[in-house]
């Protein structure tokens, strides 16, 4: 059976990795996956994560089942930390989260319920979107189109376009939104064009399915939510998809929650009941240990400041390396390339670079970036700027 399965190229994100890794040049640069690192190049466990997981260990009395949707605890404080206690889909218990095995897990749950509601709509995805989206919703069945988002040379979102592409979509299809941070570009909406997003999906009928996987890493905890509230707050039904691997730096623990939002309380239990299910045909249940870390951390008030504060510092460092680039960009590439840098939100900017120019940076330079020229900007060291804008000036130009 098996000699029919031909070899697959390596995925385009992941596969970087291990380039990166085997790359044995003395000066290399990882601006490939996006994980967060310090002025030493390394991802290291926060401090807060690290006392809530020694509470969890030390007070943890049994290893038995949690069940199909995870621990309670933690997907009621999630919810929280998504849309604020006071939310009005909070407080009628409209919404209910489940947790997931990362923002992946979530993703997928969410596209099986989708499916799961018989209507099988087609998701409408940003052009450009995150690599993975494509195989995490198509896989589970469902149908994939593209809205206009991205405008390449000025690294500036395409509303109006987008606007008009939802404003003619028919009622009852989905449109994927990325929460904040951007991911592959940066480029975020403005509460302002927030706004009239949500006008147009209840204009239309049409079904949020918000992605918040960086809350906090763009301009902060609450303001990074804005976006996923207002949208909760105008139509009746949505699905979030939220993600612990950054802003707790959980990732390998894979802790995710998937929110669904319906018009009635009674809908909401029944959607969770679907989503349970689910979880069981799929993996049954997902691991406990980061969820605990997390509710440890968002139940305790200490905890909680301590974590706040490490996450401020890894926004304002990526926000001071977006300055640094800027400025070293504007000497080497175009001023829009320049101010883009700046103005974008999160661990990603999408450069104006070629497939080949993203191999030329690789194969000469040892920059490593996906070759639709997306860089994690938390990738870079201060003392590596200079050289990284020399290099990228030369794919790019004026
Ligand atoms: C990324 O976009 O690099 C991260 O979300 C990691 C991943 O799983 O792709």
């Amino acid at each position: 059976m098996f000699e029919k399965l031909q070899a697959l190229p390596e995925d385009p994100i992941l596969g970087l990795m291990a380039a990166f890794r085997a790359d044995t040049a003395p000066r290399k640069i990882d601006l490939g996956v996006g994980v967060y690192k310090d002025e030493h190049g390394k991802t290291p466990v926060l401090a807060a994560v690290r006392a809530a997981e020694q509470a969890v260990l030390a007070e943890q009395q049994t290893k038995t089942y949690v069940g199909p949707g995870g621990n309670e605890q933690f997907n009621a404080l999630m919810t929280e930390l998504v849309l604020g206690s006071s939310h009005s889909a909070v407080t009628s218990r409209r919404v209910r989260g489940i947790q997931a095995p990362g923002g992946c897990g979530a993703l997928r749950l969410g596209a099986e319920l989708l499916v799961a509601t018989g209507a099988r709509p087609t998701v409408h995805v940003s052009d450009p979107t995150w690599a993975n989206h494509v195989p995490l919703l198509s896989n589970a069945g469902l149908k994939l189109e593209s809205y206009p988002y991205f405008d390449r040379p000025t690294g500036k979102v395409r509303f109006e376009a987008m606007l008009e592409r939802l404003d003619a979509l028919p009622a009852g299809d989905v449109v994927l939104l990325h929460g904040c941070c951007h991911n592959p570009t940066g480029a975020d909406l403005s509460l302002e064009q927030w706004r009239k997003v949500a006008d147009v999906l209840l204009k239309r009928r049409l079904v949020p399915y918000v992605d918040i996987a960086y809350q906090g890493l763009g301009e902060g905890i609450e303001a990074d939510a804005e976006g996923a509230r207002l949208i909760a707050n105008t139509v009746p039904e949505a699905l979030i998809a939220v993600s612990c691997s950054k802003n707790f730096g959980l990732y390998r623990e894979r802790v995710g929650l998937l929110m669904v939002l319906t018009e009635s309380e009674q809908q909401t239990n029944a959607a969770a009941s679907h989503l349970r299910k689910i979880a069981r045909g799929i993996y049954s249940m997902p691991p406990d240990h980061g969820a605990a870390i997390v509710a440890r951390i968002l139940s305790d008030a200490q905890l909680t400041k301590e974590w706040r504060n490490e996450l401020d510092a890894m926004r304002e460092r990526m926000l001071k390396l977006r300055r640094a680039l800027s400025v070293a960009l504007a000497r080497t590439c175009n001023a829009e390339v320049a101010s883009a840098i700046e103005n974008q939100r999160g661990m990603f900017s999408m450069l104006p670079v070629t497939p080949e120019g993203a191999d030329k940076l690789r194969e000469q330079y040892h920059i490593y970036m996906t070759r639709d020229g997306r860089i994690n900007v938390a990738g870079i060291g201060l003392d590596a700027i200079d050289y990284l804008a020399e290099a990228v000036g030369s794919v790019i130009g004026r």
